[in-house]
């Protein structure tokens, strides 16, 4: 099966088997086959956080299951049941028409449900770990469902659990705790700086819709432009480190982090090398965000990791700052 539709970057990849989940319980059955067979495996969700090769060995599992539940509700939260294969932004607007809100300024992230718990999908001072009750899995290594709770997914910024041990769960479906006393989250410059005085006091509804614009100003659509969001995680650097750069940098762009660390803004370093709106061969670097690479039609993953090593290199040339690559490399 061809995979160029399948993924954001829109890159060629052939993967040799491919089987598409639209329910938990094929999935038995699947790994017990798979295992006999002793056939390498990973899941594909929405595609847009992964970097393709251009063959797939073995067997690449599509993960389609669907339907989000309000199942449970008391005086303070909201519990929602949702499959791993639904739209993440597609569940952002079907809360707020169901007056949920929370994840508003997640709206836009492109993906699956069942992605986002794995890189701990962040924007505008939200990470989706904080909302979570309990994920649904199946582990491979035990040959069973199991369910983990939000303790036990170790989130952190962009990574959990599941990112730290690749290849063995496959996540069916994720439970939602929403708080009922909503509040604006709004400490992210960016987007406070949309409401004024006249609106200090905007609704999930006008926060969702701000993410949208300022989401769509700075990140290519993938359905026009082939990329993977942001390609490199912020770096964060230990508060000596940081005191050096300023000085020697005083527009650095950082933002707070854990006492005694910084987290550098990755798309201001990679800007100041001189790397923004740069095409090598048929892929490059967007032009208005320089956190983003791009595949401007016919790119591979070599062409990507090509121009990926450039990058890092120039970078800890410049800043001694190691950037690591965000989206899973298959
Ligand atoms: N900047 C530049 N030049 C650039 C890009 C950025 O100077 O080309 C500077 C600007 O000062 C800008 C600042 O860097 O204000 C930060 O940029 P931005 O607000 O776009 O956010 P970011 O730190 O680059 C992170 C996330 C995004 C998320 C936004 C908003 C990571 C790796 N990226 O980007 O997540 O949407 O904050 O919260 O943490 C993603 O993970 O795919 C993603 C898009």
């Amino acid at each position: 099966l061809g995979l160029k539709h399948r993924n954001s970057f829109g890159l060629d990849s052939m993967a040799e088997f491919a089987y598409e989940i639209t329910s938990a319980d094929q999935l038995p059955a699947l790994m017990k086959e798979l295992r006999d067979k002793k056939l390498a495996w990973r899941v594909l969700g929405g595609g847009s956080n992964v970097i393709l090769p251009e063959s797939l060995p073995g067997a690449t599992i599509l993960i389609n299951i669907l339907g989000q539940d309000l199942v449970k509700s008391d005086d303070t939260y909201s519990w929602l049941s949702v499959g791993a294969g639904v739209n993440w932004h597609e569940l952002v607007s079907w809360t707020l028409e169901h007056n949920l809100p929370g994840f508003e300024n997640l709206a836009l992230i492109p993906g699956t449900v069942g992605a986002a718990p794995i890189q701990n999908i962040g924007a505008y001072g939200v990470e989706i770990g904080e909302y979570i009750d309990s994920i649904e899995v199946f582990d491979s290594t035990a040959h069973a469902f199991v369910t983990l709770p939000q303790e036990a997914c170790q989130f952190a910024y962009r990574d959990s659990y599941f990112k730290q041990n690749p290849n063995r769960f496959i996540v069916t479906k994720v439970i939602f705790k929403i708080p009922k006393s909503w509040q604006a989250r709004l400490q992210y410059a960016d987007l406070a700086k949309q409401f004024t005085e006249s609106n200090s006091k905007p609704s999930a509804k006008q926060i969702f819709d701000a993410v949208c614009t300022i989401r769509s100003k700075k990140l290519p659509d993938p359905a026009v432009i082939g990329n993977a969001g942001s390609f490199f995680q912020n770096p964060i650097v230990g508060n000596q480190q940081y005191e050096q750069l300023i000085k020697e940098f005083p527009n650095l762009v950082s933002y707070p982090d854990a006492t005694g660390t910084r987290k550098l803004a990755a798309g201001w370093l990679i800007d100041q090398c001189g790397f923004k709106g740069k095409r090598i061969g048929p892929v490059g670097v967007y032009e208005k965000q320089a956190l983003v690479l791009v595949n401007h039609g016919g790119g591979t993953s070599k062409d990507i990791m090509g121009l990926a090593k450039n990058i890092q290199e120039e970078v800890l040339g410049k800043f001694g700052v190691q950037l690591e690559i965000e989206p899973n490399i298959l």
